[in-house]
């Protein structure tokens, strides 16, 4: 088992600079999610840290030593790819030993590891079947035992579960924290799925233009993200523009392009008075009514029912979108009305985030 450390690290690819300092500490054991928007950087920063692209400035240390040099294959990390990349012309137990046979293990030991590895995965019984007649699901679990057979100090996934439908994903996503518990291996799964991110990782690092923006623990970048940009990107978001018009001991007087007036008791960005509000839609209280005492009033556009919840969609007077996320008994309980009817809604002060515009 080993950390992982990266320093700096800049790659260029024909002139344009695609990883533009990439600084990242992963723990020994520990899961870190890495998520981003597609052409961000990801499976670039996963090919760094197995040795496949040689960066051009900038270190990655495993475990403590500098690895400018070392192949692929003498860094001991099991890299699972985007797209699963097996050979199709070998059996699954063929796929699965091709590792061990690439560092001329014994065979009695390559043997004994594979079907360990495709145990591990609940795979024993498909070693002699060929990739094709798998299910997409298998086949991802064959490459994962593919990547743990080599028994790696760090393992890499890349999108491990795109390719999956949703509910055989939120299946593997809990047996591969599982696995990755029991393990204690280091790992880095690449992901745009934010929720997949926030479920699976001990600490989540978020990616934008090739570097990382923010990484922390999933509820602290989910409840309180240092940018607008890592707000928007991790979940729903409601986003509003205002300026500050009076600052007091414990906050200030905020004017919303709204045309809301809002007392604020929350340090506000020092510096500009043009600032962003940003709030959750499950945060958004709706009020009985849009005259009812401190309610904003918005203009009911659309209610979409999502089963566990109904997505309540308003316009503000400025035109803005807003969104409301409620319990369909509450929906109902408070009878907003028609579309076009204006309605109220709350915004909770220890939900709002504040960052400078
Ligand atoms: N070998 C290469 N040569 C030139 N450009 C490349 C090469 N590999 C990647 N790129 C470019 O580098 C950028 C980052 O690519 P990368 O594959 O790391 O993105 P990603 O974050 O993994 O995206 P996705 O979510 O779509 O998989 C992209 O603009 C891509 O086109
Ligand atoms: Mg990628």
């Amino acid at each position: 088992m080993a950390g992982l450390e990266l320093q700096n690290v800049r790659v260029w690819f024909g002139g344009q600079e695609i990883l533009k300092g990439v600084d990242l500490s992963v723990a020994e054991g520990e899961c870190l999610a890495l998520l981003g928007p597609s052409g961000c950087g990801k499976t670039t920063t996963l090919r760094v840290i197995a040795g496949f692209t040689q960066p051009q400035q900038g270190s990655v240390q495993i475990a403590g030593q500098a690895m400018h040099g070392t192949p692929p294959y003498k860094r001991n990390v099991g890299l699972v790819f985007q797209d699963y990349a097996l050979f199709p012309h070998m059996t699954i137990a063929e796929n699965v030993a091709y590792g061990l046979q690439m560092r001329r293990l014994p065979k009695p030991e390559i043997t004994k590891r594979v079907a360990d590895a495709l145990a591990m995965v609940q795979l024993g019984h498909v070693g002699e079947r060929f990739p094709a007649n798998l299910s997409g699901g298998q086949r991802q679990r064959v490459a994962l035992a593919r990547a743990l057979v080599i028994q790696p100090d760090i393992l890499l996934l890349d999108e491990p579960l795109g390719a999956l439908d949703r509910k055989l994903r939120d299946q593997m996503q809990v047996e591969l924290k599982q696995l990755q518990r029991r393990l204690g291996i280091t790992t880095i799964i690449v992901t745009h799925d934010q929720e997949e991110a926030l479920s699976l990782a001990d600490r989540v690092a978020v990616m934008f233009n090739g570097s990382i923006r923010e990484i922390g623990a999933p509820a602290q970048l989910y409840e309180t993200p240092g940018s607008r940009e890592v707000m928007e990107f991790l979940g729903s978001s409601n986003i509003l523009p205002g300026r500050v018009t009076a600052r007091d001991g414990r906050g200030g007087q905020v004017e919303l392009a709204a045309g809301i007036r809002l007392h604020l008791p929350l340090p506000l960005p020092a510096g500009s008075d043009a600032i962003i509000l940003g709030i959750r839609p499950e945060h958004v209280e709706l009020a009985p009514h849009s005259q009812a005492d401190g309610a904003l009033a918005a203009e009911l556009v659309e209610c979409v029912y999502k089963g566990s919840l109904v997505e309540v969609h308003t316009r503000l007077s400025d035109g803005g979108a807003f969104q409301i996320n409620a319990s369909a008994a509450q929906v109902a309980q408070l009878q907003l009305g028609q579309r076009g009817a204006m309605i109220g809604i709350r915004l909770p002060a220890q939900h709002i985030q504040v960052f400078a515009a």
